[in-house]
């Protein structure tokens, strides 16, 4: 199988992170660096990153998490903020999450050592809905919703069709259900940026049908076998 593949499956991280590793000049295969991403590798060769070797996973772990808000989802903070992983001490090195909630964003968050999986979750072709909470402070009229419902440019880039619907108007706050086919970064709030709203509370509720469910802020689970099943096939 490829070289990305294979580094994929022994839960380094996501395949195309994994083309990174190969193109850095990180990966030798049989004591050589390799940095084709063509590179061919089987179960009988000795791949090493950063000299340590690698072998592939049998057994996966997948993880629900209640994120709670002011954790980061990377390994390490450079302000040295909490991190999701402090909260699954235990799980070993290989686990990551697939991809990320901001800082001060709570809710759904799968963690796992499964590259291939990880990836065909964040694939932006594979357009796998992910719905949010979010809330605003004051009304927000009907233009501004259909403007962004219909698309936006972030970036220099329109944002794809996406659903937005108001739940509640209560105490003069706004909760919102957006349910966004992509996953760019801190989009929803920069969306509501674009309206001049600024989200004060934002969570995420579901990814494709898979709910956050049963579990209190910083708690966790493993994904039962049908939950995981659902998300290698969604
Ligand atoms: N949109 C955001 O603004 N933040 C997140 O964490 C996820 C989606």
């Amino acid at each position: 199988m490829r070289i990305n593949k294979y580094l994929a499956g022994c839960g380094l991280d996501s395949r195309r992170k994994c083309e990174a590793y190969v193109l850095d000049g990180r990966v030798k295969i049989n004591g050589k660096v390799v940095t084709k991403l063509s590179t061919e590798v089987s179960d009988r060769d000795e791949v090493t990153v950063d000299d340590k070797k690698v072998k592939p996973i049998n057994k996966h772990v997948y993880i629900m998490m209640n994120k709670p808000k002011g954790y980061v989802c990377t390994k390490s903070d450079e302000f040295g903020r909490k991190t999701v992983f402090d909260l699954i001490k235990g799980h070993g090195e290989r686990i990551f999450s697939v991809g990320r909630l901001d800082y001060d964003t709570e809710g759904l968050l799968i963690l796992t050592t499964d590259g291939d999986l990880s990836n065909r979750l964040t694939h932006p072709r594979n357009e796998i809905t992910k719905t949010y909470i979010a809330k605003v402070e004051g009304e927000v009229d009907e233009k501004s919703l259909a403007e962004l419902r219909g698309g936006i440019i972030l970036d220099g880039v329109m944002t794809k069709k996406c659903r937005i619907k108001l739940i509640e108007l209560k105490d003069g706050i706004s909760k919102f259900e957006v349910v966004i086919g992509e996953g760019r970064n801190r989009q929803v709030r920069r969306m509501f940026e674009h309206i001049n709203k600024e989200v004060i509370f934002l969570k995420r509720t579901a990814i494709g049908d898979l709910k956050l469910s049963g579990l209190d802020r910083g708690e966790y689970r493993d994904l039962t076998p049908a939950e995981v099943n659902y998300l290698k096939f969604v």
